[in-house]
C-alpha cells in the first residue's frame, strides 16, 4: 500500500491503524496518543497510491472532516501542511480559505477539508464519489452528520475506507457503532479498532507533559483522558475526588489532634477500620485504613488492635446494622458491636441517614478557593477508599438536575467498604462544623481567617457565607 519510502517512524498502534485494509478503521484513544497524525498519514499514503495509473483506481478523492471550519483549520490542516512538507512534498497546492481549503498533490489526488455540518453537503446527498473519508474526533459531532458524507465512499478500483479517530466519552454513539462488541458493523468483521496508549506516543511529546496533566486532572479525567478508559463515569458520587488534592503521603497526627474511627464488619466482603484525626482548626485527615477478609470476627478484632495500637480514640462509630442480635454468647444474644465493645473497641451506631451524610462527606471533599485544600484528606495508607472514591456512584437516575441526590442506601453501585465508616464518622463530627461556622465562631476570627473558614458552601449545600457574615 505504501508508495514511497518514508523517514517517519509510526508507534505500533499508528502501523496498524495505517496499514489495514478493513472498510472501517477507528482509533480510539486518550489526548495526545498519535491517533490525529495516523489518520493524515494514512490519507497521504491512500493519495499517493491511487493515482489511476496501471489498474489502479484514483485519482484519490478524500474528505478530512472536523466539527468546525476552525477546528479544522486550528489544528488539522497546519499539522497535514507540516507532514506533506517534512516528509512528502508531493503537493502542488493547498489554498486553505473556507469553503476552499483543498490539497492537490502531484498525481492528481485532493484532499477536501470539511466540518461535519457542512451546509453544501447537507443540500446535496449524492455529491461527488470519494475514495477515502477520514473523520478527526468524531465524538464531537452529531451522529446524524455520518450518513450523508460516509455514503459518497464508492470509487471503483479502490480500497474504500472510513477512518475515524474520537477521545473517549463512555458508552456514547461513536462506541454503539465502533466498538460494541453487538454493534452490527462490528459483528460483521468490518471495523479494525485500534487502541492508543499515551505511552505510545511519550517520545513525540514534551517532556513533563504527562505529569503536569495528572496533576490537574480529577481521577475520572485522568482514567478517560490520559488512560483513554471507555468506562461510563456518570453518575460518580464523589466527582470532586482528585488524587493531587485529597492525597498526603503519610502522616502521624499530633497529640493534640481527636482521633475517631469508623468500622464496617462484612462476611464476604472486607471488614474495614479507618481512623481519622481531626485538627482543632477542624481539618480532618484520615491517616489509617483495615481493609481485609478473614475467617472469623476475632480475627478481624486483633488485627484492628494491632493496627490501632495504644491510640486513644474520642469515639468509634460503627454500621448501624451491627447493633442487630448477630449470635448467642453467655446464655445471652450479642451483636457484633459487643464483640467489638467486648475487645476494648468502644463503637457506638452511625448514622443511617445516608443523603445527609453523603452530603456531608462531599461538603468536606470541595476544595476552598482561597487555600486550594479540602477540609478532609486521606494518606497513602488508606488505598481502598481512594480507590472506592473512583467507582463509587449513583444508578442511572438519583442524581437531579442540581446534582442533589435522592440517595437510599443500597442503591448505588461500586464498592464503598471503607466509604462507609469514613461516613459514619463524617456524619459523628459533623456538630464540630456548625458550632465552628456559628456567629459565635465567626466573631472571634479575623477577617482573613473567616475568608478561609467561610467561602465555602454550608454542610448541605445552602451558601451560608452571606449569612454568617452578615451576623458577625
Ligand atoms: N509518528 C509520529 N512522528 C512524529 N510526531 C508524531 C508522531 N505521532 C504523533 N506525533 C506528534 O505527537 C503529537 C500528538 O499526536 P496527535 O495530535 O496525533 O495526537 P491525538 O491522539 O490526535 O491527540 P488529541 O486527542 O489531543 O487530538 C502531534 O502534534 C505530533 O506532532
Ligand atoms: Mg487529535
Amino acid at each position: 500500500m505504501i508508495a514511497t519510502e518514508t523517514t517517519l517512524d509510526l508507534s505500533v498502534p499508528q502501523s496498524r491503524y495505517i496499514a489495514s485494509t478493513k472498510r472501517y478503521k477507528h482509533a480510539d484513544g486518550p489526548y495526545r496518543c498519535g491517533k490525529t497524525w495516523a489518520l493524515l498519514w494514512a490519507v497521504v499514503q491512500h493519495c499517493l497510491y491511487y493515482d489511476g495509473k496501471n489498474g489502479r483506481g484514483g485519482p484519490a478523492r478524500v474528505y478530512i472532516i472536523k466539527e468546525t471550519y476552525s477546528a479544522l483549520l486550528d489544528s488539522i490542516v497546519a499539522d497535514f501542511q507540516t507532514m506533506c512538507d517534512i516528509f512528502c512534498e508531493e503537493l502542488v497546492s493547498f489554498p486553505k480559505s473556507p469553503p476552499n481549503v483543498q490539497a492537490t498533490f502531484k498525481n492528481g489526488s485532493k484532499v477536501f477539508f470539511r466540518p461535519a455540518d457542512d451546509p453544501v453537503t447537507a443540500r446535496r446527498r449524492v455529491g461527488a464519489t470519494l475514495s477515502m473519508l477520514a473523520w478527526d474526533q468524531i465524538e464531537t459531532c452529531d451522529p446524524a452528520t455520518f450518513s450523508p458524507f460516509n455514503s459518497r465512499v464508492s470509487m471503483k478500483n479502490v480500497i474504500c475506507q472510513t477512518l475515524t479517530t474520537s477521545n473517549p466519552e463512555g458508552h456514547d454513539w461513536v462506541w454503539r457503532k465502533f466498538i460494541d462488541p453487538t454493534a452490527p458493523l462490528v459483528r460483521a468483521g468490518s471495523v479494525e479498532m485500534v487502541q492508543f496508549h499515551v505511552s505510545d506516543n511519550e517520545a513525540n511529546l514534551p517532556p513533563g507533559w504527562l505529569e503536569d496533566q495528572k496533576n490537574s486532572m480529577t481521577a475520572q479525567e485522568i482514567k478517560q483522558y490520559l488512560e483513554g478508559s471507555r468506562e461510563d463515569f456518570s453518575g460518580l458520587i464523589y466527582p470532586m475526588y482528585r488524587e493531587g488534592v485529597h492525597v498526603i503521603d503519610d502522616f502521624e497526627p499530633p497529640a493534640t489532634w481527636k482521633k475517631y474511627r469508623g468500622i464496617d464488619f462484612g462476611v464476604t466482603s472486607p471488614t474495614t477500620c479507618l481512623c481519622v484525626a481531626i485538627s482543632p482548626q477542624n481539618q480532618v485527615v484520615v491517616y489509617d485504613e483495615y481493609y481485609a477478609v478473614a475467617d472469623t470476627l476475632m480475627e478481624h478484632i486483633d488485627r484492628i488492635n494491632e493496627m490501632c495500637g495504644d491510640t486513644e480514640f474520642e469515639a468509634g462509630v460503627i454500621d448501624p446494622s451491627c447493633i442487630n442480635a448477630h449470635h448467642d454468647k453467655y446464655g445471652r444474644s450479642y451483636s457484633i458491636r459487643d464483640e467489638f465493645v467486648e475487645a476494648g473497641i468502644d463503637v457506638i451506631p452511625g448514622t443511617r441517614d445516608w443523603d445527609s451524610s453523603t452530603s456531608f462527606l462531599r461538603w468536606l471533599m470541595k476544595v476552598n478557593p482561597v487555600t486550594g485544600k479540602p477540609r478532609i484528606l486521606f494518606t497513602r495508607r488508606c488505598p481502598n477508599i481512594l480507590k472506592e472514591f473512583t467507582g463509587y456512584r449513583t444508578k442511572d437516575s438519583d442524581l437531579d438536575a442540581a446534582g442533589r441526590m435522592y440517595g437510599r442506601d443500597g442503591a448505588h453501585k461500586g464498592a464503598d467498604h471503607a466509604i462507609d465508616p469514613t461516613r459514619y464518622v463524617a456524619a459523628y463530627l459533623r456538630p464540630k462544623f456548625i458550632e465552628y461556622d456559628s456567629p459565635e465562631a465567626a466573631r472571634k476570627l479575623t477577617p482573613e481567617e473567616y475568608e478561609d473558614a467561610h467561602c465555602w458552601e454550608s454542610p448541605g449545600g445552602a451558601p451560608r457565607r452571606e449569612l454568617a457574615w452578615q451576623s458577625r
